[in-house]
């Protein structure tokens, strides 16, 4: 048999194939998403996320520092509200003395060498369970900022690096840059929740932090997951807005989303592996339906394969334990 072109023969050892790899991942593409509750001595596992915890601040700071040995430096800090802390203008997200903005400085303090990144939208603290403000069962788009608007100032000044506009709605960029320039913030970088889309598989990060909307969905402000033209408008959007990252979310099922804006766009491009895409697989691996390992390092391929720069993932510890 004559075949001038085998491709097997650049398939046929380890050393080989590790020449001719294209894509390899590292602790160093990651953000690790943590959930903070208040009190102390606390670490209680998500239900519906094995291996993910809820810390109180004390704890937490443990954790980010086997975290830092193990090489992750990024982290993204996510804050579950008792009910009785919620109202509908979510004005906890402000307080100077609540306990996320005093567990974010007391980390960045400790810790002044990490990416601390945080998010800014208004559920975890909201009666209604939605990102914004509600009235007459409508969910307020320019009446929102202003509370944006604080609850980044405030971040900013417990020493956030990153923040993260994470409620899709409109001119969020733009109105949050201006308010941090004015304030002096002018280091304190934007990741655009770019393409979000209205998605099932937020499912359990809902659990984690209690915040599922108390009516409706939130489909007239997150993407239809039908549509991939108008993650473009969305990009064009945050670009002119001043964003520093453009990020899609989630990930694997988007994958065409993250190519299409990695082509499209010269900002730096990050993909949000999020909570459910994280459980399916913790669930079917221990039913010893799928190799978890394998299955979580080929879900993290795939995504910088197409195109993500960074990736923020529940995966990042147990990646990085791996390899340790
Ligand atoms: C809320 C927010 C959500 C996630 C990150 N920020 C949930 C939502 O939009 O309802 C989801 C993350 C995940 O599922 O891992 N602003």
């Amino acid at each position: 048999m004559s075949m001038l072109r085998r491709p097997r023969r650049n398939r046929k050892s380890t050393a080989v194939r590790d020449l001719v790899r294209e894509t390899t991942l590292s602790t160093e593409d990651f953000i690790f998403p943590l959930f903070l509750v208040s009190g102390q001595n606390q670490k209680v596992e998500v239900e519906s996320m094995p291996g993910i915890y809820r810390f109180s601040a004390d704890l937490m700071l443990k954790e980010v520092e086997e975290c830092l040995k193990l090489g992750i430096r990024a982290f993204d800090v996510f804050p579950a509200y008792p009910e009785e802390l919620k109202d509908s203008m979510a004005t906890e997200s402000y307080n100077p003395d609540t306990f996320y903005l005093k567990a974010l400085r007391s980390i960045k303090e400790n810790f002044p060498e990490i990416c601390l990144m945080s998010d800014v939208a208004m559920d975890p603290y909201s009666s209604d369970g939605h990102d914004g403000i509600v009235k007459d069962g409508k969910i307020l788009n320019d009446e929102t900022l202003e509370v944006l608007a604080r609850m980044s100032l405030a971040q900013a000044d417990a020493g956030v690096d990153i923040l993260g506009p994470s409620d899709m709605m409109d001119g969020r960029v733009g109105f949050i840059r201006e308010e941090l320039d004015n304030a002096g913030f002018t280091d304190t970088s934007i990741m655009s929740y770019t393409a979000k889309y209205a998605s099932s598989f937020y499912g359990p990060f809902r659990d984690a932090l209690d915040s599922a909307p108390k009516f409706g969905d939130k489909k007239t402000y997150q993407m239809d997951p039908s549509n991939s033209r108008e993650a473009l408008i969305e990009a064009d959007l945050d670009m002119e807005e001043g964003a520093d990252f453009l990020m899609v979310k989630p990930a694997l099922a988007y994958l065409d989303i993250i190519q299409l804006l990695n082509q499209n766009f010269d900002l730096p491009i990050a993909a949000y592996n999020v909570s459910g895409e994280y459980s399916m697989i913790k669930a079917s691996a221990e039913r010893g339906w799928i190799d978890g390992e394998k299955a979580m390092i080929e879900s993290l391929l795939s995504i910088k394969r197409a195109g993500a720069k960074i990736i923020l993932t529940y995966f990042a510890k147990e990646f990085a334990l791996m390899k340790g």
